[in-house]
């Protein structure tokens, strides 16, 4: 079957499908804050996907199943997902990675903590380029670590990495930067050029990196995803990589995240700290990952395909029914960072005043992550998951416009 063909009947999956496969995405939305009841909200806010995963996952995890596979991991499933991560990495991205530089652990978020926890001197500030994925913002502070928010540039109306900003943070006393890449939610892939500028600036403070790229797998022709360890003896020196399948395969819920190590000290390190969070992740969620990197490519390469088109028909849909909302197509993830602040100044007599994502759960009935989560960079814009199928985008789309219209009235 061509990757075409496997994703054709994406279009058909209706919302009131959706809600009845009872993802989070479509199910933990607040129903009551949707003034409109006639229309059930879309779900557009968490990043999962609505398209299942690859048949390629779904036969694997049946067999477990089948054979009632659901104790703690292995060593065996382990060293496989060790291996397929492995290669996943070299085949993809040209990263050689041996399977020995990888270590299960429930999830990224887990990893983070961890690496805050045990890779960076106690009470070190953790410095993060924002807009920034929404619990990069609230993790730290957990672990008694303020944030530093280094707001990034713009370039040509391009986000860019602030280099004086991230030097500025390590001189305040910041150690570990993360940088998520591709970015959530303003969807760069920063090219090679831009990692050793960044590698430059934390080499000079004999900083650390943890380099989060969950998202490598959903990068768009004409972009290139790097590893950032990949890029140089010094960037691998001071750096731990988390990564999964558990986006571009929809896999969260199965818990089983990677972390890459790429140096000797950390590697030893982590054998020790780690130990607990391997034993965390799941065994079945270590044999979807393993098929997902082994076997699951083609599956993706369509995703990646329709996703392709619908981050470009959403530009068309924006420009045509709401040219107020700034937008540039990620070219990695399927999150669309939508720039309101033209319609906050519209909506200033609205409920929510001026916070786009409640003016649009309210008015539109689209379910949308509020930018300013995202760090005060991204007050007046929100985070729009476009990994639905189009026509249900089409209609988010629609919605939004005529809640906007309305507020023009
Ligand atoms: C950039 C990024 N990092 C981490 C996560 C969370 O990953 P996990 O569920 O493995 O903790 C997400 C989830 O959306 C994400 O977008």
């Amino acid at each position: 079957m061509s990757p075409a063909s496997h994703t054709g009947d994406l279009d058909a999956v209706t919302a009131p499908d959706l809600r009845e496969r009872g993802s989070l995405k479509w199910t933990g939305i607040d129903q009551d804050r949707n003034q409109d009841q006639d229309q059930d909200t879309i779900g557009a806010w968490v990043a999962e996907m609505d398209f299942g995963t690859a048949p390629e996952v779904t036969a694997a995890l049946h067999a477990a199943v089948q054979d009632g596979r659901f104790g703690y991991l292995p060593p065996g499933r382990r060293a496989d997902l060790a291996l397929t991560c492995a290669q996943w990495q070299q085949r993809r991205y040209g990263w050689a990675v041996a399977p020995e530089q990888v270590q299960p652990v429930s999830d990224v978020l887990t990893a983070l903590e961890l690496t805050i926890r045990h890779f960076t001197r106690p009470g070190s500030p953790v410095i993060l380029p924002t807009p920034a994925y929404m619990p990069f913002l609230t993790t730290p502070p957990l672990h008694g670590r303020a944030v530093l928010e280094v707001p990034m540039a713009t370039d040509g109306g391009q986000y860019v990495l602030d280099l004086d900003g991230l030097d500025r943070a390590y001189r305040a006393g910041g150690q570990l930067l993360i940088l998520c890449n591709p970015a959530n939610p303003v969807g760069r892939v920063l090219t090679a050029g831009e990692l050793a500028a960044v590698t430059a600036v934390v080499d000079r403070h004999g900083g650390r990196v943890f380099a989060d790229e969950i998202h490598a797998p959903l990068v768009y022709p004409g972009h290139r995803h790097v590893p950032y360890a990949s890029t140089s003896g010094t960037a691998a020196g001071h750096t731990l990589t988390a990564t999964a399948a558990s986006k571009a395969w929809d896999l969260p819920g199965l818990k089983c995240g990677q972390v890459i190590t790429s140096n000797q000290a950390d590697a030893a390190a982590w054998e020790v700290v780690g130990s607990s969070a391997s034993v965390a992740a799941s065994q079945l969620g270590a044999v979807a990952a393993t098929a997902a990197y082994r076997s699951g490519e083609r599956w993706l390469d369509g995703i990646l395909g329709y996703l392709d088109r619908s981050r470009l028909a959403l530009g068309e849909l924006l420009a045509a029914h709401l040219p107020e909302l700034g937008y540039r197509p990620p070219e990695g993830t399927y999150l669309a960072w939508l720039d309101c602040r033209a319609l906050a100044a519209l909506d200033g007599t609205a409920p929510g005043g001026g916070d786009p994502a409640e003016f649009f759960r309210r008015h539109a009935g689209v379910a949308v992550v509020d930018g300013a989560e995202c760090g005060q960079a991204g007050r007046g814009y929100v985070r729009l998951n476009f990994a639905t199928p189009l026509p249900i985008l089409r209609q988010a789309v629609t919605r939004m416009a005529e809640a906007a219209a309305g507020q023009r009235r």
